[in-house]
């Protein structure tokens, strides 16, 4: 039995060991988020208005749902954005918050293919 316990722990050793030398998806790097936290900022410090409030992309910005944009570029377009959109300083929009709103996008599904009653 003590054999037993002991082949058990050592087993998770091992896979707790493996698990932690997988290397993480891109979205793992970012700062923990939660995607409601983060559908309140996205409204409050006004995303939506350029791209949607859902991300799917609106008439001034494109969509950021279903991009599965890696967290350090996500971060860095914000703080330096390189054409129209406008900057985001850390004092505007704390990291926390946009941790939240990344969760928030990566959250959010693709939009519909087409719009089926503007093709007939
Ligand atoms: C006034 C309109 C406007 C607002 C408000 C705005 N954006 Fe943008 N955003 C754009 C446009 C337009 C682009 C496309 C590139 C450009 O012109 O800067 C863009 C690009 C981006 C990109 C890069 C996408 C890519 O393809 O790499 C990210 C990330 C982004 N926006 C996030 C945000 C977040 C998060 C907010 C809110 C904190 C926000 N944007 C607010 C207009 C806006």
């Amino acid at each position: 039995m003590k054999t037993m316990m002991a082949a058990a722990a050592v087993l998770f050793l091992v896979t707790a060991v493996a698990g932690a030398q997988t290397p993480a998806p891109a979205q793992q790097t970012a700062p923990a988020g939660n995607a409601d936290s983060g559908a309140k900022v996205w409204k409050s410090v006004g995303c939506w208005q350029c791209h949607g409030y859902e991300a799917q992309g609106g008439a001034a910005g494109p969509r950021l749902a279903a991009r599965n944009l890696p967290w350090t570029g996500f971060s860095a377009y914000v703080r330096r954005p390189a054409n129209q959109m406008p900057l985001y300083t850390e004092k505007a929009l704390p990291t926390a918050d946009l941790a939240h709103i990344y969760a928030y996008v990566q959250s959010r599904p693709a939009p519909p293919q087409n719009i089926p009653l503007l093709l007939k």
